[in-house]
């Protein structure tokens, strides 16, 4: 008798430490065509500190998290959430009169209300031009029109589906990106949270790329015409994993959303732009974190064993 009260005990200690490391402890994740829609938990007050660290893990698994339902993040609340990922990085952007806090951008289509437009010319990477590009997008519709959208696309699975020639190109450029500062970046990079290889979508801003840095004899710098060439295909051939991989969410009031800024590609779909007097105010905030580290090759570029260019 002693020892089957034992083995309960035994049983019971089990499923006790199981349960601390479930992720689904702490809130209930409902996988969406990328990442996860989050409910069963109100972030919108303090939370112990085990579980900001599981909503950590869970941000950098899953790239995108999407918490529902919460209507009580005040501007404070959703600034000290940000916290929770690191600094913050605010000095990109410009502040509207009506944002409520230095660190958060606000975004609209009413511009009485917030920057308008924004976010909405191509698929990109926040605050691309900083050396340190920014770790996470943290954002919460606090006026929804009614198409309000933003579409997120994965980038390590892009990476995964280059040719093999087309991945031996482009691990060996680099993205020379000037605005306030002239940043160089490679293309093809470790995401320094997850470790999977993940690439940034030249912009306007990309004005030239870099083969072989590092190697001096044949580093060199592109002309513009190599330039647009490198870019052209670079975004043909996201386009063309567009269709399969672009989650687009449609946004409610009560979504909160945190986004792995370096995991996934981001734009406000055109719709999102449309006036106030045909689909309603909206308005978006949005805080940014401060990147931790350049973004740097953890790993053996293949390029090494053989190089092709244009
Ligand atoms: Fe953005």
């Amino acid at each position: 008798m002693s020892s089957l009260r034992a083995l309960c005990v035994i049983f019971i200690l089990c499923c006790s430490v199981m349960r601390t490391v479930t992720s689904h402890e702490f809130y209930d994740l409902k996988p969406v065509k990328l990442g996860c829609e989050v409910r069963g938990i109100d972030i919108g007050h303090p939370v112990p500190m085990r579980v900001i660290e599981q909503i950590k893990q869970d941000v950098t698994e899953h790239r995108i998290l999407i918490f529902k339902d919460q209507h009580e993040i005040s501007p404070k609340r959703h600034v000290r959430i940000s916290r929770w990922f690191g600094d913050l990085e605010s000095s990109f952007f410009t502040q509207h009169p009506k944002s409520p806090l230095r660190d958060i951008y606000r975004a609209s289509n009413d511009k009485s209300e917030g920057i308008r437009p924004v976010g909405n010319e191509e698929f990109h990477t926040d605050c691309l031009y900083l050396p340190k590009v920014c770790s996470h997008g943290i954002y919460q519709m606090v006026n929804g029109s009614k198409e309000a959208e933003s579409a997120f696309v994965p980038l390590s699975e892009i990476v995964e589906g280059l040719t093999k020639e087309q991945r031996n190109r482009w691990e060996r450029l680099w993205m020379v990106v000037q605005q306030t500062t002239r940043v160089v970046h490679p293309l093809i990079y470790s995401h320094p949270g997850s470790n999977e290889k993940v690439f940034f979508l030249p912009t306007d801003y990309t004005v030239a790329f870099e083969w072989d840095r590092g190697n001096s004899k044949t580093r060199r710098l592109t002309e513009p015409e190599e330039t647009s060439q490198i870019r052209n295909e670079i975004h043909d051939v996201f386009t063309e994993h567009l269709k399969d991989l672009q989650y687009i969410h449609k946004w409610e009031v009560g979504d909160f959303i945190i986004s792995d800024n370096q995991a996934v590609a981001h734009c406000a779909s055109p719709s999102s732009q449309k006036p106030r007097t045909e689909v309603g105010l909206r308005v978006l905030h949005r805080v940014t974190v401060a990147g931790k580290e350049a973004p740097e090759k953890k790993y053996i570029s293949p390029s090494l064993e053989r190089k092709t260019e244009l």
